[in-house]
């Protein structure tokens, strides 16, 4: 059978579907179209569905690609009145009462086989939780050329989604080099801290960060609605004795606490935290629960950044659960086996989920020689986005 990827289609969007296996066989009821695959699979379809997603131009804009009716647009009663398998493979399909014809990629229909659960999102990389017993290294990469390299980049970019961090080496040192490396993948987001952020020890600082101190493992900006998704650390010099890095995977923390500890995991979902973080001129508070749960029950993100909790905005009876499963959760923090531990080589640039690893570094001596980390921040979708178009090129 001829392939359907010539089809002039309003999408796939820049997207290229194969077009194999083709369709075998084709059959509807009316309100569901059942799809034969030449491999034998077989995928089922829903009649609004495929109204809906029907590449028509009265139904898409062909030009941005996107809807341009609302899902309740479409007549009662419904259904697919014809089915059946073009010259070229693809499916033709009649919609009652309209009398629409739509004719359908197969590439495209197979992509989205909801009824068999089947995505081909390249960025639908499932998070593999990790200790640091038993990760022995953080994801490494070369980065010399990560401003050209697309592979390299992709690379990252990929371990990033699946570890929640990797980090790059030989990076140049170049002060700014961050954003231009945070911009191959998106846009960057700005703070009160600045598009760039410099993380060494100085006079009069208006965070922990910016001092020798230790930081217990934390996320970052969880005083804001929505926390950073990403957060880049570039390291320009680091010459100081101690003040080295500590990374946690949360989602490995959560799933022994809801393993092991219930009663704890359930207060660190429940009960909400305040957090406040207050400057000269900038006063940011947000009230959260520690772990926060996606739709699906699982963890979505953690939120901890305990050098900037606030009084508890709690009822009375409520607070001392709350510290008893912050309690816990601290000291399981400090349970050596979780944690990847190293020192910053001067070109290391790690990128990390600021939503889902928990980042903190051992003290250090400022006057012990120099200590010079240059930050910045962006978001999941842009990670997300990234990875998609990269993978068109493959
Ligand atoms: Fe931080």
């Amino acid at each position: 059978m001829p392939a359907s990827a010539s089809l002039s289609m309003p999408y796939p969007a820049y997207a290229e579907y194969p077009s194999a296996p083709g369709i075998s066989a084709v059959q509807t009821d009316g309100g569901t179209v059942s799809v034969r695959w030449e491999d034998g699979l077989e995928s089922r379809y829903h009649a609004i569905f495929l109204r809906d997603h029907a590449p028509d131009p009265d139904t898409f804009n062909f030009e941005t690609r996107e809807h341009s009716r609302e899902a309740d647009s479409y007549p009662a009663g419904l259904k697919v009145s014809q089915a059946a398998i073009t010259e070229a493979g693809a499916l033709r399909l009649t919609f009652a009462p309209e009398g629409l014809n739509a004719t359908f990629h197969s590439g495209w229909l197979r992509a989205n086989d909801y009824s068999n659960r089947v995505t081909q999102d390249p960025a639908a990389i499932a998070p593999t939780p990790w200790r640091g017993e038993t990760l022995s290294e953080i994801p490494t990469f070369e980065g010399a050329n990560i401003l050209t390299d697309e592979a390299a980049l992709s690379d990252w970019l990929v371990a990033i989604a699946e570890y929640g961090l990797g980090r790059l080496r030989n990076v140049s040192t170049q002060d700014g080099t961050v954003l231009k490396v945070a911009r191959r993948i998106g846009p960057v987001r700005t703070s009160n801290f600045g598009e760039i952020f410099d993380v060494k020890a100085k006079v009069s600082p208006d965070s922990n960060a910016y001092t020798g101190l230790a930081l217990f493992p934390h996320t970052d900006l969880c005083t804001r609605e929505y926390e950073p998704g990403l957060q880049f650390l570039h390291c320009i010099e680091n010459s100081v004795p101690g003040g080295n890095a500590l990374y946690i995977d949360a989602l490995a923390v959560a799933h022994d606490i809801r393993n092991e500890e219930p009663e704890t995991f359930e207060a660190l979902t429940a009960l909400p935290w305040s957090f406040s973080n207050r400057a000269k001129d900038t006063d940011y508070r947000w009230r959260t629960p520690i772990i926060v749960l996606g739709p699906d029950g699982e963890v979505a993100e953690i939120r901890l950044t305990g050098f900037l909790r606030s009084p508890p905005d709690l009822p009375f009876d409520d607070v001392p659960r709350a510290y008893a499963a912050m309690q816990a959760l601290c000291t399981r923090l400090r349970d050596p086996k979780y944690a990847l531990s190293f020192a910053y080589a001067p070109g290391d640039l790690v990128c990390f989920d600021n939503r889902r690893i928990l980042h903190g570094r051992e003290a250090f001596d400022p006057g012990g020689g120099s200590r010079w980390l240059q930050g910045c921040y962006s978001e999941r979708e842009e990670l997300l986005s990234r990875i998609r178009v990269l993978a068109r090129g493959k």
